[in-house]
């Protein structure tokens, strides 16, 4: 039974949290995938395809995410990770704009990887990136001169194992799990609201839409991330004995 010795929180977010910050969704009007084909610039063919096109897609991603900042809605869910303490809290985002770090979250699982990180298609190794914009399209791998890839998550590629079997197990504990901005249409990410409903979890969402996770839910906030999240905090908290 989900959380029947330490109440814990699980929380899954989407792109709608980081739009109040000025980052786009990818779905409906206006959203990234009515702009840039997805199976060009987020498939593994599309990278073997045409690399250059790919990373100026990805250069361009984080020229945008580095002239933003978090916004109330990642300060209120850092905010909550430190009134509860990091064992009793684990936020996993779809999102690879490293906002949620750089408002302060710490028990932090990206399972779509991040726009920060860098891996080498030959040698594999990864690592930090943080230069805006990159000087080389595509770059080149400091270790062993080959290309490097944006190591994120695409379309066709399955999810880094070990991050993902941690958020498995942090749904499978919960005795909450709250869903901020997601439209929940892509898996294995949206199965970890059912995957903590499935444990006995209560289901909360946060989104001005409603979203096939909606009919589960105990909770619902039809409203702006940056708007509520710290009154859904202040509710997480009373719900978990504090
Ligand atoms: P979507 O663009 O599919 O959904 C964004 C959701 O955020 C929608 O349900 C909106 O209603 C909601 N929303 C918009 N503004 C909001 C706000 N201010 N506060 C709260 N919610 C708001 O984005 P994701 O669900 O994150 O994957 O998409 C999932 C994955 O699909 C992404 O990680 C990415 C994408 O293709 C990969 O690139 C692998």
């Amino acid at each position: 039974m989900g959380g029947s010795e330490v109440r814990s929180l699980a929380v899954l977010t989407g792109a709608g949290i980081s739009a109040e910050s000025g980052i786009a969704t990818f779905r409906g009007m206006g959203g990234l995938w009515e702009k840039v084909p997805i199976e060009e610039v987020a498939t593994p063919w599309g990278f073997a395809r045409d690399p250059r096109r790919v990373w100026e897609f990805y250069d361009a991603r984080r020229r945008q995410a580095a002239g933003c900042s978090p916004n109330a809605g990642h300060r209120a869910l850092a905010r909550l990770e430190e009134a509860l303490g990091p064992e009793r809290f684990t936020l996993v985002t779809q999102n690879v704009d490293g906002l949620h770090r750089l408002a302060g979250s710490r028990n932090l699982l990206e399972i779509h990887g991040s726009l920060w990180r860098v891996r080498c298609t030959r040698c594999g190794e990864e690592r930090e990136d943080r230069r805006v914009p990159l000087p080389d399209l595509p770059p080149p791998c400091p270790a062993c001169g080959a290309m490097l890839r944006p190591a994120v998550v695409w379309f066709g590629e399955v999810l880094p194992e070990e991050v993902f079997g941690r958020a498995v197990a942090a749904a499978e504990a919960s005795a909450l799990f709250l869903v901020v901005g997601t439209s929940a249409q892509v898996e294995p990410a949206a199965s970890l609201a059912r995957i903590a409903a499935g444990h006995g979890a209560a289901l909360w969402e946060v989104n001005p839409e409603e979203t096939p996770l909606t009919p589960l839910c105990d909770r619902s906030w039809r409203s702006e991330a940056g708007a509520v999240l710290e009154t859904v905090a202040a509710e997480a908290l009373s719900f978990l004995g504090g």
